[in-house]
């Protein structure tokens, strides 16, 4: 649905703000991209947009290259850019109305604009000027004036930055819900981890300009996990630690948030991870401690970005 080949962006000054990117997302993908402050990202994404042109490389959306079909372009995707230039004194409406006309040559669809604003959570807020809306309330309005073309693919460039918690989780919600019931394909920048790990079934992280890594959340986890790794909670922790430590085939044991994080030796076979957790019980109620809890750990967006960036700076990835 959307790929880049080899994608490059100098600006004027010199700095190469892109280098040799290669993307691929599919048709309902909601990919995260990925990356600390100043790595690119803005200028990626406008280069997808067709808002700026890359020096060098290709993007294709829908198999079609951006350079030279700019209109047709326009009309499959929607985009809610890092900052937007609102019209204060315009109600939600009104907003809606205008983008509306652009795209069809003037013309209303009552119906349609309701069911928009319905669609983001702004259906009382119809007759409201945008100059009254919260940040998460105008963010959401950004999406739905992303979406009055019917777009196949929605850009959205840090779409959660500056939001409360609560304003953060209606915005993953309605993305969500736009991509399962309309199966629009979504393409989100964030340096917030933890909203690519709850949104996102793909993601790529770049650093600097170019790509770190790429893939789903699934692979990435698989690929950047040491050894097994669980979560124990007991009736004393302490206690349990030093059993713990005596078992062989355990690598790490540490406390983290009154929990004992556990980390197997890697390159286990699954009945070797078994028998670890066997033994670990065993030592653990045989000496009078009650487990309270036990979890298979995986890896957070959060651990593997570091591991990523780590991997990097040591010549590895
Ligand atoms: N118009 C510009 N001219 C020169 N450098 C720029 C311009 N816009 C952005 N940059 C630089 O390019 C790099 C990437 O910026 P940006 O794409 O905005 O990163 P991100 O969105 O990941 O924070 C930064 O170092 C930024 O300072
Ligand atoms: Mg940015």
């Amino acid at each position: 649905m959307i790929q880049t080949k080899h994608l490059e962006k100098t600006y004027r000054n010199g700095f190469r703000a892109v280098k040799d990117l290669s993307l691929h997302v599919e048709k309902g993908d909601i990919f995260g991209f990925l990356g600390p402050n100043g790595a690119g990202k803005t200028t990626t994404i406008r280069m997808l947009d067709g808002l700026l042109t890359p020096t060098r490389g290709k993007v294709l959306i829908g198999g079609m290259e951006v350079d030279g079909h700019a209109s047709e372009i326009r009309r499959m995707i929607g985009v809610v850019p890092e900052s937007h230039g609102y019209y204060y004194w315009m109600t939600a409406k009104e907003y809606l109305q205008y983008f509306y006309a652009l795209f069809n040559h003037g013309g209303s669809d009552e119906k349609y604009l309701r069911a928009l604003l319905a669609k983001v959570g702004l259906a009382d807020k119809a007759d409201v000027p945008v100059g009254q809306f919260s940040r998460g309330m105008k963010q959401r309005l950004g999406i739905a004036k992303a979406l009055v073309n019917r777009p196949q693919i929605i850009f959205l460039d840090e779409p959660t930055l500056g939001l409360d918690p609560r304003g953060q989780r209606e915005i993953q919600q309605l993305l969500f819900d736009i991509n399962k019931s309309d199966g629009i394909t979504i393409f989100i920048t964030s340096h917030m981890l933890k909203d690519i790990e709850v949104l996102c079934n793909k993601v790529c992280i770049i650093k600097d300009g170019s790509l770190v890594e790429q893939g789903s959340i699934r692979e990435l986890q698989e690929k950047y996990r040491d050894g097994y790794s669980m979560l124990l909670q007991t009736s004393d922790n302490e206690a349990a630690e030093g059993l713990i430590r005596k078992l062989k085939k355990v690598a790490r044991v540490a406390g983290e948030d009154g929990q004992l994080l556990i980390e197997c030796e890697s390159g286990l076979s699954d009945d070797e991870v078994l028998s670890v957790k066997h033994e670990l019980v065993t030592a653990i109620l045989s000496n009078g401690l009650d487990i309270r809890e036990m979890t298979h750990k995986t890896l957070s967006m959060e651990d593997i970005f570091f591991k990523v960036t780590d991997a990097e700076k040591e010549g590895i990835a």
